[in-house]
């Protein structure tokens, strides 16, 4: 079964909402695949997704009921593919990945509208509006990924 991997910084605000849409929608389309999340930081280890992203995605219909975890080194073993929230996230994954690097994408790659290298911001430190935007660019993401995946996944 295809394998995605989604990655920030605490795993409690972006990455949680990329893999509650994607497991959504992969229901919603019948898709074999499993998703998970994790973040290169160890801050928020075991905690539930902040509530303000919580609320973003049970108001789309995800379920928000994953625990934070750290990203570890055998994560690039087990997925297919580890999809990066912004370039700090990247690099850091990069750095971990070692043969497996060529799995590393960012999410907004798989978005044909969004501009080159085109991140999601940390939507930590603003409001309710910020984590709409982040919601919203990455559902236009996961909507790309989909395609891709019915393309077999190339990972570049
Ligand atoms: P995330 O957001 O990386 O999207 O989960 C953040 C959550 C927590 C912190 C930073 C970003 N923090 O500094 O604690």
């Amino acid at each position: 079964m295809p394998s995605v991997l989604f990655v920030c910084l605490g795993n409690i605000c972006r990455s949680p909402l990329a893999e509650g849409i994607l497991r959504r929608e992969a229901a919603v389309r019948g898709i074999p695949l499993e998703v998970d999340s994790a973040g290169t930081g160890d801050y928020h280890i075991g905690s539930l997704p902040d509530p303000r992203a919580c609320a973003e995605g049970t108001a789309r219909g995800c379920a928000m009921t994953m625990r934070a975890r750290q990203v570890r080194p055998s994560d690039f073993e087990r997925f297919d593919l580890v999809v990066a929230m912004d370039a700090q996230n990247r690099r850091n994954l990069v750095r971990m990945a070692g043969p497996n690097a060529a799995k590393i994408r960012l999410l907004r790659e798989f978005d044909p509208t969004a501009p080159r290298d085109a991140e999601v911001p940390d939507p930590y430190y603003g409001g309710p509006a910020e984590f709409t935007d982040v919601a919203e660019m990455i559902e236009r993401a996961v909507e790309g990924m989909l395609r891709e995946l019915g393309k077999g996944f190339p990972t570049h």
